[in-house]
C-alpha cells in the first residue's frame, strides 16, 4: 500500500466544532500510572507526551472514577475533587503542545468496582449474582442514583476547566452506565428499569446533566457497546435508538464496542488478532450505528492495519481508535504517515496489562522480550 492510499485518514475532521488533524483516536486506556487519589502523575506526562507526539490526533484518557466507590483499579485516574483538576491541566497542556486533542472518559464501574480497591462497598443498578461482578453488589437507591448523575455532570465540568477538549461517558464494558442499559443485569422496576426508556433513564440523564455542566459548545461524547453479548443483554436495534435519542438530545460522537469481561469470547479486548479476517471486530454494530446517525462514529476493537483502515473510512466510519497497538508502538500514526503501512507488529497478547496489575504501568512485554 501506497502512502497516498491511507490520504484520507491523515485529512482533518470535527467532533462537534472541534477540529482533529487526522482519524486516529487512541481509545481510551488504563494505564496503571495515576497516583493513589488518582491524580495525574509525571509518567502519564511522559506517556501522553509520547503519544501525542506520535501522531494521534485524540487521545481518550483512561476510564476516570466519578466517585470513589466506583474504582476498579490501583493505578486509575479519578476527577471527583477539584483538587484533581491541577494536574490534569498539566496533561491537557502536554497533549496540546503537538496539535494533539484529550478527551477525558468518565466511569463508575457500578457492581464491577473493587471494594478492595475503594474501601467501599460495590453498588449497581440491582443486587444480582452474575458472572460480570466478582461479589453481589448493593442496590443503589434512588437518592444515590440521583447523586452520581451529579457527581458525572460535576467530573464532565472540570474536565473541562482543566483544559482537556471533550468528555467521553463511558457506557460501554458492564460498568455502571451498561449496566443501566442491560436488561440482563438491571432487574429495577422503578423509573430506572424495566422498559427499554427506564433503563435509558440513567445515561440520559448523565448526559443531560453534564451537558448543562459544560455548555453547548464543548464535545460529549460515549462509549456504547453495540451489544452486550450477554444472554437477554442489551441488542444492537436498542442501542441504535439510544444514539439516535442521544444524537437528537446534542451528543457529539459515539465510539462502538461491546461485551464486557463476563461475554467471552466476544470480548471488549479480544486476544490474537493476528489475521486480518479478524480485525474490526465491532465493525459491523459501528455501520449499523452509523447508518442510523449523523453525527461521527468511531470504531474500535482490532484495528491493526491501514488496508483496514481504509475500507472502514470508505464504508462512512470518519475514525478509528486503537489501543494495543498504541502501547506497542506509540509512533505508530506518524510511521504510517511517513508512508511505512506495514501493519501493526501488535499480535494482541494481552500482556500489556500484566505489568499494570502488578503496580508497574502498562507496557508492552512482547517488544521487551524480542529486545532481550
Ligand atoms: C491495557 C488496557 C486498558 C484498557 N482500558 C480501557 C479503559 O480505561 N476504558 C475503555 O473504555 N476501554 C479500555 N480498554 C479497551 C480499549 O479501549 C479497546 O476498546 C480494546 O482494547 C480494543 O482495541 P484494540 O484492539 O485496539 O486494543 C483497555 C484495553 C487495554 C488493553
Amino acid at each position: 500500500m501506497s502512502k497516498n492510499e491511507l490520504k484520507t485518514a491523515f485529512t482533518p475532521t470535527f467532533i462537534g466544532n472541534l477540529e482533529l488533524k487526522n482519524r486516529f483516536v487512541r481509545s481510551a486506556t488504563w494505564d496503571g500510572m495515576a497516583g493513589n487519589k488518582g491524580e495525574v502523575t509525571p509518567e502519564q506526562l511522559h506517556l501522553y507526551q509520547t503519544l501525542a507526539g506520535g501522531g494521534t490526533a485524540l487521545i481518550t484518557s483512561g476510564y476516570t472514577f466519578v466517585s470513589p466507590e466506583g474504582r476498579q483499579h490501583h493505578g486509575q485516574a479519578g476527577l471527583d475533587q477539584d483538587r484533581l483538576l491541577e494536574p490534569l491541566a498539566e496533561l491537557a497542556k502536554v497533549v496540546h503542545q503537538h496539535r494533539s486533542r484529550l478527551f477525558i472518559q468518565l466511569v463508575h464501574c457500578g457492581g464491577q468496582a473493587n471494594p478492595r480497591v475503594s474501601g467501599l462497598p460495590a453498588k449497581a443498578p440491582s443486587a444480582i449474582n452474575h458472572p460480570l461482578f466478582a461479589q453481589q453488589p448493593t442496590e443503589l437507591t434512588l437518592v444515590e442514583i440521583k447523586n452520581l448523575i451529579h457527581r458525572f455532570a460535576l467530573a464532565a465540568g472540570r474536565a473541562k476547566e482543566a483544559g482537556c477538549d471533550g468528555v467521553q461517558l463511558h457506557a460501554a464494558h458492564g460498568y455502571l452506565i451498561s449496566q443501566f442499559l442491560s436488561p440482563a443485569i438491571n432487574k429495577r422496576q422503578d423509573d430506572f428499569g424495566g422498559s427499554p426508556i427506564n433503563r435509558f433513564r440513567f445515561l440520559r440523564e448523565c448526559f443531560l446533566h453534564a451537558r448543562e455542566q459544560v455548555g453547548g459548545d464543548f464535545p460529549l461524547t460515549i462509549k456504547i457497546n453495540g451489544q452486550d453479548y450477554l444472554e437477554n443483554g442489551l441488542i444492537l436495534d436498542e442501542t441504535v435508538e439510544i444514539c439516535q435519542r442521544l444524537e437528537e438530545m446534542g451528543l457529539d460522537a459515539i465510539e462502538v464496542s461491546g461485551g464486557s469481561k463476563a461475554s467471552s469470547p466476544k470480548q471488549p479486548v479480544i486476544r490474537k488478532i493476528d489475521q486480518p479476517e479478524k480485525e474490526a471486530y465491532f465493525l459491523d454494530e459501528a455501520l449499523a450505528i452509523r447508518r442510523a446517525v449523523g453525527i461521527p462514529v468511531i470504531t474500535v476493537g482490532g484495528i491493526r492495519s491501514p488496508k483496514t483502515i481504509r475500507t472502514i473510512i470508505n464504508r462512512g466510519i470518519p475514525l478509528v481508535a486503537l489501543c494495543r497497538p498504541l502501547i506497542m508502538e506509540p509512533e505508530l500514526i506518524n510511521r504510517w504517515h511517513e508512508g511505512d503501512a506495514s501493519p501493526s507488529c501488535c499480535t494482541s497478547c494481552n500482556g500489556c496489562f500484566k505489568p499494570a496489575w502488578k503496580g508497574e504501568g502498562i507496557r508492552c512485554v512482547r517488544s521487551e522480550s524480542e529486545e532481550n
